[in-house]
């Protein structure tokens, strides 16, 4: 993990700014649209390493990786080390893997049965794109028995039938241990926000599945609890337009969810901050402190997408909101440890 102490505070800029997060070497920090997993009192942010389209696929919308997904550490969330590539796409022709195609929106949980790091993602294999067509749109799914180790590709498939596309995707792990795969489902465009319970060993998806119909064509889910409420965070169906964001609320992740509306405290442009949620991180050692992890989509130069992390605010116990912030620290907002 980190040693260097470049920063002590989240820069987002502007709304329209574009915030260059460097690495302990003085790299921008390329994991996009992943996530962050704790172990050992180190935080691992992981993502897919963003490269513009090969100029042959420029205006097919989308954008892939010709790399795979990469590994940061942190022990304070504000200054990070780059560890390596966890999941690698391939140059063979002949792999399921071969790039440029995309690992998108990877997420990794870890088995305490088994004892494994499970990452499931949207599986687009090559070209990639899928912008302008569906792509493969199947769920895959990788495993590792340590969290910064080299994750085996176990496959691909798709929940429930496969009549039912896979698009943008994300895990949440409950507090029993449970996991659920949260997904975009698409049958011929009728796009809704689905939860389907993984198997004890997380590789696997079960019949147990419900329609979260309120979540109507919404895509960019993030999950997480609080004083008895489980929270949804989602967009639009915009493609890499910004649109407003909305939120659902439920007593049970498989039972009923109640639409929130936009949690965006003054987004005035309907734009999420200029922004798409990735997920939400529960800060270590701060009782009941999120962050929402978003994204400032770079259609330009997707290497040079930025990040934009704001304090989850709880107003009511059972509301949620965020307020943009420029620049801030986690001392600020909830005071020191
Ligand atoms: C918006 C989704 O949230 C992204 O994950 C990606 O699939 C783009 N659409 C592609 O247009």
């Amino acid at each position: 993990m980190s040693e260097k102490k470049r920063y002590d505070r989240f820069t987002n800029g502007k709304l329209n700014e574009y915030v260059d997060w460097l690495d302990e070497d003085g790299r921008i920090i390329n994991a996009s649209d992943g996530g962050i997993i704790y172990v050992d009192g180190v935080y691992y942010w992981y993502g897919m390493v963003l490269r513009p389209l090969p100029v042959a696929f420029h205006g097919q919308g989308g954008q892939t990786t010709t790399v795979g997904v990469a590994m940061y550490s942190s022990r304070d969330l504000y200054n990070w080390k780059y560890e390596k590539v966890i999941l690698r796409s391939s140059d063979d022709p002949d792999s399921e893997l071969y790039a440029p195609m995309r690992f998108e929106r990877p997420k990794i949980i870890y088995n305490e049965k088994t004892g494994k790091y499970v990452l499931w993602c949207h599986f687009v294999k090559n070209p990639g794109d899928h912008g302008t067509t569906p792509g493969t749109a199947e769920a895959g799914v990788a495993v590792c028995d340590t969290v910064c180790g080299d994750y085996e590709w176990l496959g691909h498939t798709r929940p429930i039938d496969d009549d039912g596309l896979v698009r943008d995707s994300t895990l949440y792990k409950d507090k029993d241990g449970t996991a659920y795969f949260i997904y975009d489902r698409d049958v011929n465009d009728n796009r809704c926000l689905h939860i389907v319970k993984l198997s004890e060993d997380y590789l696997s998806f079960t019949k147990e599945y419900r329609r979260i119909e309120a979540a109507y064509r919404r895509e960019a889910a993030s999950v997480l609890y609080h004083g008895g409420y489980y929270f949804m965070f989602t967009s639009g169906l915009t493609g890499w337009k910004t649109n407003p964001a909305k939120y659902f609320r439920a007593q049970g992740l498989m039972g009923e969810w109640v639409d929130m509306g936009d949690p965006c405290e003054g987004d005035v442009t309907g734009t999420t901050f200029e922004s798409q949620s990735t997920c939400f991180l529960p800060v270590e050692g701060r009782q009941d402190c999120f962050i929402l992890m978003a994204e400032r989509h770079n259609t330009e130069n997707f290497e040079r997408c930025s990040y934009i992390w704001l304090p989850v605010e709880f107003p009511t116990p059972d509301t949620m909101r965020v307020a943009y912030r420029e620049s801030w620290s986690m001392e600020e907002v909830w005071g020191s440890r």
